[in-house]
């Protein structure tokens, strides 16, 4: 059984900033202990393998807990398989991630989930889990969300957007909401009024309107807002609890916020794409907006700091990626002429512990709010805490060490995230991932991939542990 020892380093949890060395062994923490104590001397001359962390950060590994590897969308397929997006997702510090399996109309949640277990199975370098998208309530559908939340599958993704595809009518909605509620599963919401939109997109084509920018007006923020509230009362008269994705307006957390304000069980998550980037991106000349095409849309710049705000009053819990990748070339290009076929999504899984960073860096949220918003919360939303999510004795050995004094700049040219761009080409980012363990294997070793494809274990996962 092998023993690591990580010298030096603060440890950062979201409860608190100790300096101690942790003692890793069978891939657990065994323990920490206070720098220069008895055992902590003990422990480094046994040991296999001693990393030094001296001026580093000591986190858990992140729980990335939205990503889309090889989704089939817009006539193609997000760009990263598991093997890449886990490999990518490692670099950047993430050591889980929570993927979207996807039922398809006509088809049972099982075979939805067996495809999404084939394509996963083998290949990932980090630990993984699954939620389910539901494309198609039906009475079987119902019973089987019982099965899965048993299993292990205990999240349940609906959609109030992409009619003809995804989309479910509140119908639909109250019934899987209402079946959340009796097995304990978790109700994942994209909230935008795909009938409205879809009325405003056909509009704006015949309108001649067609370049990435009118994504995002066609988009409006009143119709996130507006679907938001909806499936809040929704939720609230099935008495389920509500977790809503990928928000980026400002009158969608209000809604969050009221509800929460009402001692309801909603949640709130939001992404990168949403706190860095904004419609000036979708504006930028030639195709070049294509590249910042997804949904919910980016948002005016004036949204960003409601979000921040949120992130800091708790009235948002989550900041993952959504990470769903398109190349800009054979793939955003799908939609030249016409916005409506840029297929939606971004990439960012090896971004979202750095950018973070730089937020607390730039005194927007501080150190333990990053590692709650990136790693305990969505391992408590989605039941995989404390096993996920936090550096204590028996929790699963995934640990970034991290160097929040090194200097980088994020570029397609050095990421490892399988796309042709980065959405956050040329920003500087003080901090970087130096090594990375899971369940105690070195993933990364000194900025060397150590890895490898099938390291990474399915996780069935545990019901909802942020409840009040
Ligand atoms: O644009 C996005 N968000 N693409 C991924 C699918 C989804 O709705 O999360
Ligand atoms: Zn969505
Ligand atoms: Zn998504």
């Amino acid at each position: 059984m092998s023993r690591i020892v990580i010298r030096g380093g603060l440890v950062v949890t979201a409860a608190e900033e100790v300096h101690a060395d942790v003692l890793v062994q069978g891939g657990r923490i065994a323990a920490l202990a206070a720098r220069g104590s008895d055992p902590a001397e003990g422990w480094a001359g046994s040991a296999d393998r001693v990393i030094d962390a001296g001026g580093m950060y000591v986190l858990p590994g992140g729980v990335d807990a939205h990503t889309h590897m090889e989704l089939p969308f817009g006539g193609t397929f997000a760009s990263d398989s598991f093997e890449s997006g886990t490999r990518a997702a490692a670099w950047g510090g993430t050591t889980t991630v929570v993927d979207f399996a996807v039922q398809s109309v006509g088809e049972s949640l099982r075979a939805g989930l067996d495809a999404w277990h084939a394509k996963a199975d083998g290949r990932c370098a980090i630990d993984y889990g699954f939620h389910m998208i539901l494309s198609d309530v039906t009475e079987d559908t119902l019973e089987e969300m019982d099965v899965l939340v048993e299993e292990g599958v205990t999240s349940f993704k609906l959609f109030m957007a992409y009619p003809g595809v995804f989309y479910s009518d509140d119908g639909r909605i109250l019934r899987a909401m209402q079946r959340g509620a009796a097995d304990g599963g978790l109700i994942m919401m994209h909230a935008e009024n795909g009938i409205a939109i879809d009325v405003l997109v056909e509009q704006a084509l015949a309108a001649g309107r067609t370049d990435p920018r009118y994504h995002g007006e066609v988009r409006h923020a009143l119709l996130e807002a507006e679907a938001t509230h909806r499936a809040i009362r929704l939720a609230q008269v099935a008495g389920c609890p509500l977790y809503v994705v990928h928000v980026s307006a400002r009158q969608a957390v209000e809604q969050i916020a009221l509800a929460r304000d009402e001692g309801l069980n909603v949640f709130g998550e939001t992404c990168p794409q949403y706190l860095f980037l904004s419609t000036d991106n979708l504006a930028e000349p030639g195709f070049e907006g294509a590249k910042y095409v997804c949904s919910t849309p980016l948002r005016p710049r004036e949204h960003q700091a409601v979000l921040w705000r949120g992130l800091r009053t708790n009235d948002l819990q989550v900041v993952s990626t959504d990470h769903c990748p398109f190349c800009f070339l054979g793939q955003k290009e799908l939609g030249r002429g016409d916005f409506s076929k840029i297929p939606n999504g971004l990439p960012g899984v090896e971004n979202r512990m750095d950018l973070l960073h730089q937020a607390v860096v730039e005194g927007r949220i501080s150190r333990r709010r990053w590692v709650e918003i990136a790693c305990a919360a969505p391992a408590r939303m989605f039941g995989l805490y404390p096993r996920k999510g936090t550096i204590a004795p028996g929790a699963d050995a995934d640990i970034v060490v991290y160097d929040p004094a090194a200097e980088q700049v994020l570029s397609a040219r050095t990421h490892h995230m399988n796309v042709d761009y980065s959405a956050y080409e040329g920003k500087r980012i003080t901090g970087q991932v130096k090594t990375v363990l899971s369940r105690g294997e070195l993933v990364l070793d000194g900025r060397e991939y150590v890895g490898r494809a099938g390291h990474g274990q399915y996780i069935p996962r545990g019901t909802c542990q942020y409840l009040v």
